[in-house]
C-alpha cells in the first residue's frame, strides 16, 4: 500500500543511509497520524464521559461533595486537547518538546523535600563485583542487575505533582511500558476511568521507564510524550524498562507517593493487562472500615524461590539463600492503604533491591511486621489453573472479582461491556 506515488527507481537510487532515514520519517508520520486519530476518536467518546461527569456532579451536589473538582478537571482536559492541536499545527517548532517537569515547578520548590529532587543520572556500574568468582558464574541478566543494584534514584521524565492534590479516595497505579499504548487506552476507557464514585474521587496513573527496545525508542518516546500531553497521567523515570528493573519502578513509585500524596486513602497497584472492578474494590473497602496496615491481594505464603535456571522467576542462591520468601501478594493487582504505602517507602530504603518486584514488596512488609491478607477476589495468577478453561472467560465470575489476570486489550474491552451490561448470573458467587 503506497499513498504517495514514487518515480520508478526511487528506492534503488537511495543508499542505505537515505533509505533508513526515509523509513524513519515515514514511521514517525504514521505514528503521528495514529495519535491524531486517537485524539479525534477520544473527542467523540469524551462527549459521553462529560455528560457522565456532570450527572455525577449533580447526583452528589446534594451530598455536599466537592462538585467543582470534577468540573474543573473536565475543563483542564479540554484545554489540554486544544493545546495538543495548537502544537500539532506548528510542527517542527522546538516548543513541541514537553518541558522537563522540574522546570515547571516554582524555583522555591526545587530543593524542598516535597518535590522529586533527583535531576541527574549519576550511576556507574559496580566493577568491584567482576573480580568475584560467584559473580562470574551468574547469568548475564543477574550480572547486569547486580552491577547497577546500588543505583537507587533516577530522574523523572514526566512528573505530575498535581495529581494527588485534594482528597483522593482511591489512586489507581498501573505498571506499563512505553510500547503498550493500546493497553493504557483501554484501561482509561474501562476500569481505570477517573471518576467520582459515591462522592469519592478516583484518580489514575501509569508508571513507565524508558523503552528497552533501542530501535523503536525514539518513536515510542515521542508517542508517550503526546499521550501524556493529552491525558496527563504518565509518570516516567529515566531507567530501562526491563523485567529486573520492575523493582525500581516499585521503589520509585513509593518515593513519589510519599512525596506528593499526603491525602490519598487507598492505593490500587496493578499490571496493565488485568481486569479490575472498582465497584467491588469500593465494596470491599466499605466492609473493612478503616482497618490499619491494610494490604490485600493474591497472597502467597511460604513460596519457595525457584531454582530452575530456565524459569522466568529463577533466583540463584547467591542472591537469596533462604528456603521461603516472606508472604507476598502477586504484583498483578493489590490494594493497600495510603499511610502504609508511605511507610513502605521508608522500609524499602533499608533493603537491598531484589529482582522480583512483588517479592521485594513482601520483604518490605516483613520489615514493618505487616502480614498481607489473602482475598479470593484477587486472581493475579489466573482464575482457573487450566488456561483453556471456559471459566476463564465467564463474565459472571468476573463480575464478582476484584482483579483477574490476564486479558489482551480487546478481550478486556469485551469483558468490561459484558460485565457492565444487564448481565444475569443464575448462580451468585459470594466472594465479597
Ligand atoms: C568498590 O570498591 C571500592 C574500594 O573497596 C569502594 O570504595 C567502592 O565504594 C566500591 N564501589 C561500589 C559501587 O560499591
Ligand atoms: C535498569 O536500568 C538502568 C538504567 O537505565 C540500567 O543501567 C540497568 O542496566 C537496568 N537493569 C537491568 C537489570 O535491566
Ligand atoms: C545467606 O545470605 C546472607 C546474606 O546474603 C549471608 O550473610 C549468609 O551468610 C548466607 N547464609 C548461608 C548459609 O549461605
Amino acid at each position: 500500500m503506497c499513498l504517495i506515488p514514487f518515480p520508478s527507481g526511487f528506492f534503488s537510487r537511495m543508499n542505505n543511509r537515505e533509505r533508513w532515514r526515509f523509513f524513519k520519517r515515514a514511521t514517525v508520520m504514521f505514528f503521528l497520524a495514529a495519535v491524531a486519530l486517537t485524539v479525534v476518536h477520544r473527542g467523540s467518546i469524551d462527549m459521553k464521559s462529560r455528560f457522565e461527569l456532570e450527572r455525577q456532579v449533580r447526583m452528589h451536589a446534594s451530598d455536599g461533595v466537592e462538585p467543582n473538582a470534577a468540573l474543573k478537571e473536565e475543563h483542564m482536559f479540554s484545554v489540554r486537547v486544544k493545546d495538543f492541536w495548537d502544537v500539532a499545527e506548528q510542527k517542527q517548532q522546538p516548543e513541541l518538546i514537553v518541558t522537563a517537569p522540574s522546570e515547571k515547578l516554582p524555583a522555591t520548590e526545587g530543593l524542598s523535600p516535597t518535590s522529586w529532587d533527583v535531576t541527574t543520572l549519576n550511576c556507574s556500574p559496580n566493577l568491584n563485583l567482576s573480580q568475584q568468582s560467584w559473580f562470574r558464574d551468574l547469568g548475564s541478566n543477574f550480572q547486569q542487575f547486580l552491577l547497577y543494584r546500588h543505583c537507587r534514584l533516577f530522574p523523572m521524565v514526566f512528573n505530575h505533582p498535581e495529581k494527588c492534590s485534594g482528597e483522593i479516595f482511591l489512586l489507581i497505579v498501573i505498571k506499563s511500558v512505553a510500547t503498550q499504548h493500546d493497553r493504557r487506552e483501554v484501561i482509561r476507557k474501562t476500569w481505570g476511568k477517573e471518576q467520582v464514585l459515591d462522592g469519592k474521587r478516583v484518580k489514575t496513573l501509569f508508571l513507565l521507564g524508558k523503552p528497552s527496545n533501542e530501535a523503536e525508542r525514539e518513536n515510542h518516546q515521542k508517542l508517550v510524550e503526546y499521550e501524556d500531553k493529552i491525558y496527563g497521567d504518565i509518570l516516567q523515570w529515566d531507567f530501562l524498562d526491563s523485567f529486573f528493573n520492575l523493582t525500581l519502578k516499585e521503589t520509585h513509585f513509593l518515593k513519589w507517593f510519599h512525596t506528593y500524596c499526603p491525602d490519598v486513602r487507598y492505593v490500587f497497584k496493578g499490571d496493565d493487562d488485568v481486569f479490575v472492578s472498582v465497584e467491588n474494590i469500593f465494596e470491599y473497602l466499605e466492609s473493612i472500615k478503616n482497618e490499619k496496615n491494610m494490604f490485600v491481594g493474591d497472597v502467597l505464603v511460604k513460596a519457595k524461590p525457584i531454582r530452575k535456571k530456565e524459569n522466568k522467576y529463577y533466583i540463584p542462591e547467591a542472591l537469596y539463600n533462604e528456603t521461603y520468601y516472606p508472604p507476598y501478594a502477586g504484583g498483578g493487582g493489590f490494594l493497600m492503604d495510603g499511610p502504609l504505602a508511605r511507610r513502605l517507602d521508608r522500609a524499602a530504603n533499608t533493603l537491598e533491591l531484589f529482582p522480583i518486584d512483588d517479592v521485594f514488596l513482601g520483604m518490605c512488609l516483613e520489615v514493618l511486621h505487616v502480614t498481607p491478607t489473602k482475598h479470593n477476589a484477587f486472581k493475579t495468577f489466573g482464575l482457573v489453573k487450566n488456561r483453556k478453561s471456559r471459566l476463564n472467560r465467564e463474565p459472571c465470575f468476573f463480575k464478582n472479582m476484584i482483579v483477574v489476570h490476564k486479558l489482551l486489550p480487546a478481550e478486556l474491552m469485551h469483558m468490561w461491556h459484558l460485565v457492565n451490561s444487564d448481565l444475569v448470573c443464575s448462580q451468585k458467587v459470594e466472594l465479597l
